[in-house]
């Protein structure tokens, strides 16, 4: 996708002999290192984008610089442009007429389709919020239109990044964990009807409690054990009346063989959800508690046998031999942000890029498909 999309010389800017580090990725050319930082423009700054993705991603990037931003919520656009000492635009069309390079779609989901092809036909990276559009098929037609314009589209699966679920993914990589065999996910909040809340209509949010929590569990669970063969899940709503649902649960079947659980709700009080992950495998487990979601770090242990550990009829269990797995936290926003950017400037696809976003959304299809017909449904 990305070979049609070509930096233009104009782009680039003189920083003199900084950033030696860079030198690998970036051309130097009599003392002139190219472009290395990515101008951002958002659209949707008043949410996630104000709370988290700028303060916590975009300004401390290395890689980018805050440009411009645009919400419709012309009071709150104003003071988050103010904050961060960026431009307060009025339209999609004036974001696109900045000086930026790459756009961070952080508005309601029912909005993502529009909105990326605005960036897309204005020529500016798109980086959009989980999930791509409220269907399978806005997916695909962003991905072509993206696609069709040479930018490049990333899909904020930012829980990827998180230093200990790295740190388990290498344990599982290596061997460590044995066979996978079985694990869990669980992302759950207090979510109350409330007055205009997009999430609560499944034309607006494309579901609820699983495509907003658990198309994150569910994403991780394959960084971990690999793609999904197929599903079965169950949507409710359980305590709360609004149209899109407050509870989901997915068994999951990996291509593996292993299998998976995840469960998602907008009805359990936020502290009573400790966003637990557990990954069990033929010679351990690692299990988490915290690590899912916003934060940089939570707690997790592997609890790993020898190889050559037999049957073992006592059943021991011995709570204090596991393995803290306690890495230097990383900021998932941060890194999410610099990947792209990263991604941008190195001409090549992104970490978490529209292929991640196109399978999420097929894997929610499936789910949803599922409660609705009580069957077991095949990711195709
Ligand atoms: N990765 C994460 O940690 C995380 C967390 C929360 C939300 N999200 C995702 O971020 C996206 C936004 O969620 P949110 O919680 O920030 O929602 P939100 O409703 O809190 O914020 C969305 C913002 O978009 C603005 N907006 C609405 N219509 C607009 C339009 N036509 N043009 C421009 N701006 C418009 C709203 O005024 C609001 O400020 C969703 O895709 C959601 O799934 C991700």
């Amino acid at each position: 996708m990305f070979a049609t999309w070509a930096r233009k010389k104009e782009n680039c800017e003189p920083i003199g002999d900084a950033l030696k580090s860079y030198q690998s990725v970036f051309k130097v050319k009599g003392g002139i290192v190219l472009k290395y930082k990515i101008n951002w423009g958002v659209i949707g700054s008043g949410g996630i984008a104000q709370r988290r993705t700028i303060p916590e991603g975009i300004m401390p990037a290395k890689h980018a610089a805050l440009v411009a931003v645009y919400d419709t919520d012309v009071e709150i656009n104003n003071s988050v442009a103010k904050k961060f000492n960026a431009k307060a635009v009025f339209s999609i069309q004036e974001l696109i007429d900045s000086d930026i390079d790459a756009i961070y779609v952080a508005s309601p989901v029912g909005l993502h389709l529009d909105h990326a092809i605005a960036c897309a036909k204005g020529k500016k990276h798109v980086f959009c919020e989980k999930p791509l559009g409220i269907s399978v098929e806005e997916a695909e037609r962003m991905i072509q239109i993206c696609n069709h314009e040479g930018v490049l589209l990333g899909t904020a699966f930012m829980m990827r990044f998180l230093a200990q679920h790295q740190a388990g993914l290498n344990i599982i990589n290596a061997g460590k964990l044995g066979k996978p065999v079985y694990c869990r996910a669980q992302l759950s909040c207090w979510y109350p009807p409330m007055p205009g809340a997009w999430r609560q209509y499944p034309g607006k949010g494309g579901g609820g409690a699983l495509v907003d929590m658990g198309s994150h569990c569910i994403d991780l669970l394959e960084m971990f054990f690999g793609e999904v063969a197929k599903v079965s899940c169950f949507i409710n709503n359980n305590v709360h009346d609004y149209q899109s649902e407050d509870s989901a649960i997915v068994s999951l079947v990996f291509k593996n063989g292993a299998m998976g659980t995840v469960d998602s709700y907008f009805c359990i009080p936020d502290n009573s959800s400790k966003n637990i992950l557990e990954l069990y495998g033929s010679k351990g487990s690692i299990i988490a508690k915290g690590t899912i979601g916003q934060g940089t770090s939570g707690e997790m242990i592997a609890y790993l046998e020898d190889d050559n550990s037999g049957y073992n009829a006592q059943q021991a269990r011995n709570a204090s031999e596991g393995l803290i797995l306690n890495p230097l936290p990383v900021n998932t926003y941060l890194a999410e942000i610099e990947e792209f950017s990263s991604a941008i400037l190195e001409n090549r696809e992104p970490e978490n890029n529209f292929a991640r976003g196109l399978h999420s959304q097929k894997v929610l299809a499936a789910c949803y498909q599922s409660a609705r017909t009580k069957k077991v449904v095949e990711i195709i």
